[in-house]
């Protein structure tokens, strides 16, 4: 009856998002509450290089695996005893390291053949406060279109089960503790507006250049229906790619709301499992 709650080396999860968001502070905080010894220092400098680091589940998290744990469930005391592992990947968010690390990462990650290596979610992080912004908001929701298109062409070409090829994404909407930041909600109905342009200028411009040079228009849209507004509903819909948006808040005291700032994230983490 002790269910055996092994430590799969298997679970990868890449951390994608623009500069700022916070990323690198979440990574440290994880790594924080995996060890007892909180030695290290939040670097909050732009990052230059992608860096894996090895993090555990808090064990009162509950698993996809292992879904209606309670509390005096056998299987918690085993998860004290022997916490669920995970690896997070951090890439910088600058523009101009997206490419070259962050999509990059995303490709080899999702494609790798070793369950070693194997992805099992993206978190996609933002920063709320900074959303109101229209040049960051242009510059966000790019980026998680492109991020979106990749899994979206990725699931469409995958042959193999569904469980090995899902890869869900999670908008983490951080920085909940600021005043000025935007609800989870609000955070949504941006994005999805942002991309929803973005898909149109991008058919607007694929016509307009097939009508020059007489060419069929063969560019895939994100969502396929272009008819439709895009939502994330519609994305998992037409795609099967799964989009959550799930508020919290690396800094900042948010005991009451939140549990803790990322209890929410590590849920979702930890429903991938
Ligand atoms: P790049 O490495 O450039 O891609 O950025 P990043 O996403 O790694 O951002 P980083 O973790 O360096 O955080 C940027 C700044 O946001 C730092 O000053 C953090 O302390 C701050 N920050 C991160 N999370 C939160 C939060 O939840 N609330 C508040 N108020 N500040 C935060
Ligand atoms: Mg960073």
């Amino acid at each position: 009856f002790f269910q055996a709650v092994a430590s799969p080396p298997s679970s990868n999860f890449l951390l994608l998002g623009p500069s700022g968001a916070g990323k690198t502070a979440f990574t440290t905080l994880l790594e924080t509450k995996s060890s007892l010894a909180s030695n290290k220092s939040h670097s909050t400098h732009t990052s230059q290089q992608s860096t894996l680091v090895t993090v555990t589940l808090p064990p009162t998290v509950p698993t996809g695996s292992n879904r209606y744990r309670s509390d005096n469930d056998p299987s918690l005391k085993e998860a004290i005893r022997n916490p669920i592992k995970y690896r997070v990947r951090d890439t910088p968010g600058h523009g101009k390291l997206r490419v070259s690390q962050g999509i990059s990462e995303l490709q080899t990650m999702s494609q790798s053949k070793d369950i070693k290596t194997r992805l099992r979610g993206v978190v996609f992080m933002v920063d709320t406060a900074a959303l109101v912004d229209e040049a960051t908001l242009r510059d966000t929701a790019t980026y998680l279109h492109d991020v979106l298109l990749f899994l979206q062409k990725r699931a469409k070409n995958g042959s193999s089960s569904k469980r090995t090829t899902d890869v869900p994404v999670l908008v983490a909407a951080n920085k909940q503790d600021l005043f000025t930041a935007l609800p989870p909600g609000a955070v949504k109905e941006k994005l999805e507006a942002e991309i929803d342009r973005i898909r149109k200028s991008k058919t607007k411009g694929l016509l307009d250049a097939s009508a020059d040079i007489g060419l069929e228009d063969e560019e895939e849209i994100l969502g396929n229906d272009e008819q439709e507004t895009f939502s994330f509903k519609l994305l998992e819909h037409e795609v099967g790619v799964k989009v959550d948006v799930i508020g919290g808040a690396v800094k900042g005291d948010l005991q009451e709301e939140f549990g803790s700032g990322v209890r929410r994230w590590e849920e979702w983490v930890g429903m991938c499992l």
